[in-house]
Formats: C-alpha cells, sequence, structure tokens
C-alpha cells in the first residue's frame, strides 16, 4: 500500500506520523543489514541509517518547538509497504534491496508531500525537503543496486 503519510491536515500530526514512519523505517534498516551477505552493500545500507537517525533527532526536535507528540518507537499503524517482518522473510540481496526500494518511495512520498504543506513553517520545510534529498538518494541507490 502507498503511504498516507504527508496528507494529515495538521503540521503536529504530520510530523508525529514522519516519527512514526522513520522508526519504522529504521526497522526496516536494521532487519535489511542483518540480512545481506554483500559487505559492502550492508556497509551503504548502514550510513543511510545513520541519516534516518538523523531524521528522527530533527523531527524530534521539531516536535518539542511545535508542541507535537514525539513518538519514541513505531506503533501498530504500518506505515511502510515492506516492513521488517516482510524483510526478514526475503531471501537475496537483491530481492531485499528492491523491497527497500519500495520503502523508499514511502519515505521520498511522505517527505515531498510534507515540503509543501501548508503549515510548515520555514524550520520545518528545511528539515523535510533536506529528508526529502536524502529519501531520493537512497531510492536511487536502492533501486540501481537492485537491478544491477
Ligand atoms: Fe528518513
Ligand atoms: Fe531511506
Amino acid at each position: 500500500m502507498v503511504t498516507t503519510v504527508g496528507t494529515e491536515s495538521s503540521l503536529n500530526s504530520l510530523v508525529e506520523d514522519l516519527l512514526l514512519l522513520e522508526h519504522d523505517a529504521i526497522a526496516a534498516y536494521d532487519a535489511t543489514i542483518e540480512r545481506l551477505e554483500n559487505a559492502s552493500w550492508k556497509q551503504q545500507v548502514s550510513s543511510f541509517k545513520s541519516d534516518h537517525l538523523r531524521h528522527v533527532q530533527e523531527l524530534t526536535q521539531l516536535a518539542s518547538s511545535i508542541g507535537a507528540n514525539a513518538p519514541k518507537q513505531g506503533d501498530a499503524k504500518q506505515m511502510l509497504t515492506t516492513g521488517k517482518i516482510a524483510i526478514g522473510g526475503l531471501l537475496g540481496d537483491k530481492t531485499i534491496l528492491s523491497a527497500m526500494k519500495t520503502n523508499e518511495d514511502d519515505t521520498v512520498t511522505a517527505y515531498e508531500r510534507a515540503s509543501r504543506h501548508e503549515d510548515a513553517t520555514g524550520e520545518a520545510r528545511t528539515i523535510f525537503q533536506r529528508a526529502h534529498a536524502d529519501e531520493l538518494r537512497h531510492r536511487e541507490w536502492m533501486s540501481t543496486t537492485a537491478n544491477s
């Protein structure tokens, strides 16, 4: 299912959902890093994971400055197309990376919408745009590598 994150009517609920999405993404990254056999791919994916950790940090700060909740982990809502459990059941590095590409589609879409959200403050927009650029870079690599 394609993500609905980014369609929230208020900035507070947008930031909250982005955090839930990020926590799910990080869990999927952990499952991926654990399963990949190619050492240099594992390393590349770990460096993308650190971008996500930075996104969580920035969103958490933003949440506190606007008075939004800042979830510290995912909840029952499944925010990603291919969550950590699904990733954990896949075999083969390229299969895993093409599943991760569907998750990058979700995060790209979410931050693209967030960047255009009419209630976004200047600070929020800067965070969303930078995260969007990171997710585009992740997606490009997942896609190129899965199809290599
Ligand atoms: Fe992220
Ligand atoms: Fe990503």
